[in-house]
Parts: C-alpha cells; sequence; structure tokens
C-alpha cells in the first residue's frame, strides 16, 4: 500500500498548502464537527485516566490540532503528545509551530515508540482504493500493527453505513459490526461511542488494559 499512501499524502500535502492549518485541509467540514470527534476522544481518555498523566500517539494527525485541545481539555495533566502523519507538509508545520517539551511530530503510519493510547481522528477516511473490502483489510493491518505500541488501548473513529462503501469522492464508510468483531477476535474488548451529532461515525475504543 505504499503507492496508495503516497496518493493520500500527496492529496493532504496539497490541501495544507491551499487552506494552511484549518479543517478544510483536512477534509473536515466544520472545526465544531472536528472538536465533537475530539471530545469523544477526550472523554475516553478522562474515564480511563482519572487525572492522571498519559502519553499519546495521535496517528494521521494532521496539523496537530488535538494538542492544543488535549491542552485545554486536561490543564493540570502532565501528557506527552507524539504525533505522525504520512503528509509531510503539516508535519514540517507542526514542528516549526510546537516546539515544546514532550510533544513530538514525524512522518510516519506507525508509531517508533509505545504510547499508553494511540488515537486516529479520521486518519483512513480518505481512501484512493475504490474496493471496500481491500480498504477494510488496510484498516485491520494498520490496527494490528498500532496494536503493538499501544499500551492501554486504541481510540478512533471512522465513518459507518450498513454497507462498507467508498464513495466517488473516495470518503469510506465501514461496517461497524465488522470492525468491532475485527478487533473482538483479534485485539482486545472494543466499546463504540457515538453521538447525536456525528449520526454517521463511530468511535471505537480498544481496551488493551
Ligand atoms: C481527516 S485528516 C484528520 C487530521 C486530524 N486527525 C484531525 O482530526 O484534525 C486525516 C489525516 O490522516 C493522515 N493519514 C492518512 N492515512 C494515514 C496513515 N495510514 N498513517 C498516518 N497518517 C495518515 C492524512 O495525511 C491526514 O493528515
Amino acid at each position: 500500500m505504499k503507492n496508495v499512501e503516497a496518493v493520500i499524502a500527496q492529496k493532504y500535502n496539497r490541501r495544507f498548502t491551499k487552506f494552511g492549518a484549518v479543517p478544510e485541509a483536512s477534509l473536515w467540514f466544520s472545526e465544531d464537527r472536528q472538536f465533537m470527534r475530539f471530545k469523544l476522544i477526550a472523554d475516553v481518555l478522562d474515564q480511563k485516566l482519572n487525572g492522571k498523566g498519559f502519553s499519546i500517539s495521535d496517528i494521521g494527525c494532521g496539523y496537530g490540532a488535538l494538542l492544543p485541545y488535549l491542552s485545554k481539555r486536561f490543564p493540570n495533566v502532565d501528557f506527552v503528545y507524539r504525533g505522525f502523519d504520512i503528509a509531510e507538509k503539516p508535519i514540517n508545520f507542526c514542528n516549526k509551530m510546537y516546539s515544546l517539551k514532550n510533544v513530538t511530530f514525524k512522518i510516519g503510519n506507525i508509531p517508533d515508540e509505545e504510547s499508553d493510547f494511540s488515537v486516529m481522528s479520521g486518519t483512513y477516511n480518505y481512501s484512493p482504493v475504490l474496493s471496500a473490502n481491500v480498504w477494510q483489510d488496510y484498516l485491520f493491518k494498520n490496527l494490528t500493527q498500532i496494536w503493538k505500541s499501544s499500551r492501554l488501548g486504541i481510540i478512533f473513529n471512522v465513518s459507518v453505513a450498513d454497507e462498507a462503501r467508498i464513495t466517488n469522492q473516495n470518503i469510506s464508510y465501514f461496517n461497524k459490526d465488522n470492525v468491532k468483531n475485527f478487533c473482538e477476535s483479534n485485539l482486545g474488548r472494543t466499546s463504540l461511542f457515538l453521538s447525536e451529532k456525528l449520526p454517521k461515525e463511530v468511535t471505537f475504543f480498544i481496551n488493551k488494559a
């Protein structure tokens, strides 16, 4: 899938050059909706951590919007943030923008060190591949790899539909039961989180603890 990832990286690099560090660059409709996804992720962290410090790998971090969100949501909690993305333009931007202790940004799709949690928000939304089955296998392969460097679990969101499909605009929809069954059979206990405001999306938490 290296050539597929090159196509994805080119798409997001071009959008970053055109729009800059705003939700449109990440193919998001609005900051409101981007933040609703972050809230679902942060709620899981909150529940699991109860005020304790943590480390997090944000895979498909884009221009790093989750980092200031987490700093605001957890102002009194020490955390280590590691951002990864296959698109170099947003990563280069983040490296200039955030030179902070306990924060790193790297080009890549699999973390090179362990974190308590791995999170992926929208990472697998854009699919240049037109077969929903091939794309589902790609998601499962990535989850399996990322699982190895996740100490407490993985939190990720995808768009869902009764039948998995890729739209003409290359946006992917997964079948939530297939995803849950894969995660439970191969990785760990999996919970699903839904929001009325994001009716076509599901946030999954695969629990390793
Ligand atoms: C929809 S954007 C979301 C960005 C960010 N998570 C946010 O919510 O603002 C998806 C990002 O994932 C990146 N991406 C796509 N596939 C990836 C993969 N396999 N590994 C790492 N990054 C990936 C893209 O380059 C893009 O920056």
